[in-house]
């Protein structure tokens, strides 16, 4: 990227200029590229943008209490408590794609009710170039791209990022002092932990999904992984005390990648894959197995679905 200072510049006056004196939103779910979409346009509209966030109760540990903090001075941000809702629409759903499309139309009407009430003529999105060339193929369908703006109608769309990486964001991220837990975060797909669910999301798999997660975002830090996680696999015998149980198979990926296009899986010691085993099995009593997955991308995606 040519230089951070001069790209915020340079985006805060585009998008000044073009949303002028009306409203806009922004879908905040508390990842680096909407955090940093919604930190360039509050810079340029204040509170005429009202960021979004739908805690959907598929985020991850402390999410929502996070994102409450870091944005705390953006006096127009609204928190929609929203996880009855979703996981109503997830029920009985195990197909992977459908999963994807019942989050994404439920999203789609949390952030549009609010777009209403706002009367907001923008859509400010925090679209990366890799989402752009994923979402042209036939990869996946990434609910941030592509659904909203068909809903309501907007007079225009605003994505200060879209030919940018993900390393470039994060530069962008701290040139706005985004605090680092943001600005380093590692990438959390919209879809949030139904996407590391395999099969039905329920409120027992995605307990276990978000403790699993949060014990491997915390033992693998100091690897440095570009994205790490725990996915919930289906169940397995195991061995708990004097009994025998059918518990959740977790599944522990770490890699190592650029922009997600591709990835390598990481090389980590038997040591730490051992103690997060042991902390996923200790702390949850019903996990039976925790695995690690070794497999580059391709063949294998970053997340399971
Ligand atoms: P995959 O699993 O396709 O993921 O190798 C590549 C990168 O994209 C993220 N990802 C998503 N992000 N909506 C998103 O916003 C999605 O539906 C979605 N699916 C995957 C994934 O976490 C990884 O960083």
């Amino acid at each position: 990227m040519v230089d951070v200072d001069s790209f915020v510049e340079e985006k805060v006056d585009e998008i000044a200029t073009e949303v002028g004196d009306a409203n806009a939103v922004i879908a905040l779910s508390g990842g680096v590229d909407s955090s940093t979409a919604a930190a360039l346009a509050y810079e340029a509209i204040g509170d005429q943008l009202t960021p979004v966030y739908v805690d959907t109760g598929l985020m991850r540990k402390g999410e929502t209490e996070q994102l409450r903090e870091t944005f705390d001075y953006m006096d127009s941000l609204r928190i929609v408590q929203a996880k009855d809702r979703f996981l109503d629409a997830l029920e009985g759903i195990t197909d992977p794609e459908e999963k994807r499309h019942a989050i994404g139309e439920q999203f789609i009407r949390e952030f549009e009710t609010v777009a209403r009430e706002v009367d907001a003529d923008y859509l400010v999105q925090g679209t990366i170039y890799p989402d752009r060339i994923e979402s042209e193929g036939t990869i996946k369908s990434h609910h941030n791209v592509g659904g909203l703006p068909d809903v309501v109608d907007f007079e225009g769309i605003v994505e200060p990022m879209r030919d940018l990486y993900k390393d470039e964001v994060r530069e962008v991220a701290r040139d706005l002092d985004l605090e680092a837990i943001i600005a380093e975060r590692m990438p959390f797909p919209g879809p949030g932990l139904a996407v590391r669910i395999i099969g039905e999301v329920t409120e027992e798999k995605l307990a276990v999904a978000r403790e699993a997660n949060h014990v491997v975002e915390v033992e693998l830090e100091d690897h440095d992984p570009w994205q790490a996680l725990a996915a919930v696999l289906g169940k397995a015998t195991g061995v708990k005390g004097d009994n025998r149980v059918h518990g959740w198979v977790v599944a522990v990926r770490s890699v190592e990648s650029r922009d997600g296009m591709t990835a390598r899986a990481q090389n980590v010691d038997w040591e730490t894959l051992q103690r997060i085993q042991s902390r996923i099995t200790g702390e949850n009593e019903n996990v039976a197995r925790v695995l690690y997955d070794v497999t580059h991308k391709p063949p294998a995606t970053i997340e399971y679905e």
